[in-house]
């Protein structure tokens, strides 16, 4: 079974509204390249975001689970959507923008899927095109491991996700969704997606030559550091030498 079958169903009720970050992707879109015309999302999930981006751009989106393509094909009927991981794809398109959001990046256990991943990037985006991206600081990661488990309810189902360290700078996180089903009858959903950990200035380190860092934010505006809750990177695609004139 891959990642997120169980959970696909239950993912846009359980993580709620998305309009702070198409309005975060919009603003990045308006200040840096308010031509852009099309965008590739990495690990769109359900497709919340490409549904809310998708009038004003022609939308792509990449994700290896079927089930959570299922629900985007619904949610985002005007998207492209392709099934493939996102640390090896190969698209006969450039993109003006490329985004990967809600720390999908983290997903990806090894570093070296990380740099391919950022190679691809870097394939498929035009020259000067934009790329958005955000992370869970391996600071974050840490300081969840021991909180106390989160709790939902909606519709009779009762949500309970742990954050907990695992081997090396992973980190696991345990969704298990108990969905209603009649009277005192549950069916469990055990969702375990581990997420990896970087220091900010390895990441930096692996892109700077190819791409041209725009801006780093956390999410609420404080100081950017490994101790951060969430950081958002915008970056160019090529040295800041061969960005287009005009741009
Ligand atoms: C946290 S969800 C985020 C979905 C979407 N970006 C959003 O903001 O709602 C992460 C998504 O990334 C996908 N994913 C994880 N690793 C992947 C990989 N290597 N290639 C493609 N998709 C992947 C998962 O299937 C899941 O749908």
């Amino acid at each position: 079974m891959t990642d997120y079958a169980g959970f696909a169903r239950f993912y846009d009720r359980i993580m709620g509204d998305r309009s702070e970050e198409i309005d975060r992707i919009q603003g990045y879109i308006g200040k840096y390249l308010p031509g852009a015309r099309s965008l590739l999302e990495l690990g769109c999930g359900t497709g919340a975001l490409l549904a809310g981006l998708s009038p004003g751009l022609a939308v792509t989106g990449i994700d290896r689970s079927p089930d959570m393509l299922a629900v985007a094909a619904r949610t985002a009927p005007d998207a492209r959507l392709v099934q493939a991981d996102m640390t090896a794809f190969s698209l006969p398109a450039r993109f003006d923008v490329i985004i990967c959001m809600f720390d999908t990046i983290n997903h990806v256990q090894s570093f070296a899927g990380w740099l391919t991943l950022f190679s691809c990037v870097h394939e498929h985006l035009a020259a000067g095109g934009l790329f958005v991206f955000d992370v869970n600081t391996a600071g974050r990661l840490e300081r969840l491991d021991g909180m106390p488990p989160y709790l939902d309810e909606f519709d009779g189902n009762t949500v309970v996700m742990t954050v907990r360290s695992a081997a090396g700078a992973l980190s696991l996180w345990r969704t298990r969704i108990f969905e209603w089903l009649h009277d005192d009858v549950y069916r469990l959903h055990d969702e375990r997606i581990y997420e990896l950990g970087v220091p900010l200035a390895t990441i930096r380190a692996a892109l700077a030559g190819r791409f041209e860092l725009l801006e780093e934010a956390s999410l609420d505006s404080s100081p950017v550091s490994d101790e951060s809750d969430r950081i958002f990177f915008a970056y160019r695609h090529g040295p800041a030498s061969t960005r287009p004139a005009g741009s």
